[in-house]
């Protein structure tokens, strides 16, 4: 197979590449390097098998002709801070919706029938069922919620008029190695900075559920490969959930300070557009056979460890 990967050198999209190139098919990555990092894909760079290139999904022209013979396209390109749509109106109606678009008609004008998208639990906004199942509607409270909602309906219609196979995998918040961006990245800046104070967005009482990226990794090849339906919706989850209090005193354990003050700025969301319980529903999920490995303190604990080794990504973004 030959396999294009829009945003393969990002957090998530980079731990895919490397489970596709494991098992033996030829990938493509298409990636501006916004937020992404070489030192995520280069142990590829000598592999016959892995291409790259540095070009920007909102350029068709450049993105049809990449993507030209490819079997599968995984678009996990997108602006991924939810915040940001709140000051910037536009950002997620381009870089999340529009980019979405381009992607589905480079697919359809090179007759190319698979596709993998990375949606988010943003697309319930405050729902009032927790766990929150697949069948809940579309509640965005965010800009980045509903360009991935309306970016969802278009793969859904593309994939109904075209006959393609669609896998559209509803993500909570990812954590693990390469993570670059989050509450517990934003939390290590302001504790590297200043080690006896943090200020919250919140009042810290925000219940999150979060995933490790592997067991991530493991649940999307999990859906390709067992699930049967030509368009799959699936949430991306974990049965727990945790404070986003608990998560800063884990943070401030594992980094060995004691005595950290806290300062809540915020109310019961960190900020407009946040939403004060995620929790998503995994039974979908777990009737295919997948478990998270992983619990949620030892996933933080490991994506604290890494960037503690890799502590140059705490000033790239
Ligand atoms: N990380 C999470 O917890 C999470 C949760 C829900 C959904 N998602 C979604 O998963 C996807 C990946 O997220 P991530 O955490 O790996 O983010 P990331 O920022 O690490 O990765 C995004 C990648 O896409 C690239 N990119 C962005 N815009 C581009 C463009 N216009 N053209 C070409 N490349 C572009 C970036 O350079 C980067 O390599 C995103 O679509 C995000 O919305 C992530």
């Amino acid at each position: 197979m030959k396999i294009f990967v829009t945003g393969g050198a990002g957090f998530i999209g980079s731990h895919i590449v490397d489970y596709l190139i494991g098992r033996g098919d030829d990938v493509v990555i298409y990636d501006n390097f916004c937020t992404g990092q070489e030192i995520f894909i280069k142990h590829h760079f000598d592999n016959q098998r892995f291409t790259l290139i540095k070009d920007d999904v909102l350029n068709f022209n450049a993105l049809k002709k990449a993507m030209k013979d490819s079997d599968f396209v995984f678009h996990i390109a997108g602006h991924a801070d939810v915040r940001g749509g709140y000051t910037d109106h536009d950002i997620d109606l381009k870089q999340n919706f529009m980019a979405t678009q381009n992607v589905l008609e480079a697919m359809h004008q090179l007759n190319i029938k698979n596709i993998a998208f990375s949606s988010t639990s943003s697309v319930y906004g405050d729902a009032i069922l927790h766990p929150t199942p697949e069948s809940y509607p579309f509640e965005p409270t965010s800009l980045y919620g509903a360009a991935k909602a309306n970016s969802e309906n278009y793969i859904y219609t593309y994939a109904h008029y075209y006959d393609w196979n669609a896998y559209i995998f509803r993500f909570v918040s990812w954590i693990g190695e390469r993570y670059t961006h989050g509450c517990i990245f934003d939390f290590m800046k302001k504790l590297k900075a200043d080690s006896s104070h943090l200020y919250m967005l919140s009042d810290g009482t925000p219940k999150k559920s979060s995933l490790y990226v592997k067991d991530g990794v493991n649940a999307i090849f999990t859906i390709i490969e067992k699930s049967s339906e030509k368009i799959n919706i699936y949430n991306l989850g974990h049965e727990e959930v945790t404070t986003i209090k608990n998560i800063a005193d884990i943070v401030c354990d594992e980094l060995g300070l004691k005595k950290v003050q806290y300062t809540f700025e915020g109310g019961d969301k960190g900020w407009m557009g946040d939403n004060k319980f995620v929790h998503l529903s995994i039974d979908k999920l777990k009737q295919l056979g997948w478990e998270p490995t992983v619990n949620i303190e030892e996933g933080i604990r490991r994506t604290v460890r890494y960037l503690k080794e890799s502590s140059f990504l705490l000033n790239a973004r």
